[in-house]
């Protein structure tokens, strides 16, 4: 079989440790390397996460540190859901596992360049690292099949009614991603917050018995805490999985073709995925955007993806 090729770029993250999860076993992913960048936390803490994550599940991938600081603008954080250490809720044994030598922002530049195979591009987070890679080096932009996104909305953002976390956080990177010709397909809160974590999906998964059940368990009772108190809802959404789950079965997801542009200019407004969902201006989509998830089958994937770890 034909596994994908990507390099997941993430900031973890309650959500980001479920996609590392879900793309760590896949036999239809070949998972080249994970990238973090500060978000949900500073780098410190995501870096730590994902090293955490990857030692709890026992994956054999190189994790390697990215930008802890956005293109531009200052550094946001989401501590109010993350928590202070960005993956509050599990506790983890000592960590052994280390980060690679090498810069995120190199390894994916390398990675890019010196593969036969094109790689699609997941990314999680804020899409500095990516943003970073395309300025420094446009060559890879021809070997990039896909950029696959958790990130902004065409209706309501997170942040401000415009804006969503991934993209304000560092939205000129967004905008050279978006404007870089790949495809992309993304992945934003319109579906994601489809896909709630209710109670009953947490008692579901610690069926799996296991210990990335167990992990999913410990990160989600958190996750789905600081949701409610937040913003009043009974289950989390679990938005970034959605980009993997996408890529091991695109049915998951509807899309429509957009054209979709970062607003990186208004005051109000900064930060918004501006998509042309009834094609006004007459341009050229540059987006498959999804305005569908399948939650059942999205479920039963998360399950199928647990059951995987030993
Ligand atoms: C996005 O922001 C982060 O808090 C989550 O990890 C997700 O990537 C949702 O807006
Ligand atoms: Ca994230």
């Amino acid at each position: 079989m034909d596994r994908t090729k990507i390099i997941l770029d993430c900031d973890p993250g309650h959500d980001d440790a479920v996609a590392i999860m879900l793309a760590g076993k896949s036999p239809k992913i070949d998972l080249l390397g994970i990238t973090v960048v500060a978000g949900n936390q500073t780098l410190d803490n995501t870096q730590r996460n994902a090293l955490n994550v990857v030692q709890c599940l026992g994956l054999d991938v190189p994790v390697y540190a990215g930008c802890g600081q956005p293109m531009i603008r200052e550094k946001m954080t989401a501590g109010d859901i993350h928590g202070k250490t960005g993956l509050d809720g599990p506790v983890f044994e000592p960590l052994t596992r280390k980060l690679e030598p090498e810069h995120g922002v190199n390894f994916i530049i390398r990675t890019l360049m010196e593969s036969n195979d094109p790689i699609t591009m997941v990314t999680t987070g804020p899409m500095t690292n990516l943003g970073m890679a395309i300025r420094m080096e446009p060559r890879i932009v021809e070997k990039i099949q896909r950029i696959v996104l958790m990130g902004g909305a065409y209706t309501n953002g997170n942040v401000t009614p415009a804006a969503e976390f991934n993209i304000i956080a560092d939205a000129d990177a967004a905008y050279v991603c978006f404007t870089s010709g790949r495809p992309i397909t993304m992945v934003g809160l319109d579906v994601t917050r489809k896909a709630l974590c209710y109670p009953s999906i947490v008692e579901r998964m610690d069926k799996v018995g296991n210990k990335a059940s167990k992990l999913f368990v410990d990160l989600m009772k958190h996750f789905c805490k600081s949701q409610k108190e937040v913003f009043g809802w009974e289950g989390g959404p679990l938005h970034d999985p959605i980009t993997v789950a996408y890529l091991i079965d695109p049915t998951v997801l509807t899309t429509k073709p957009m054209h979709a542009e970062i607003d990186i200019r208004s005051t109000q407004s900064y930060g918004r995925t501006n998509c042309d969902y009834f094609g006004y201006q007459k341009k050229e989509p540059n987006a498959d955007v999804a305005i569908d998830i399948d939650v059942e089958k999205f479920w039963n994937m998360i399950e199928e993806g647990l059951r995987l770890y030993s």
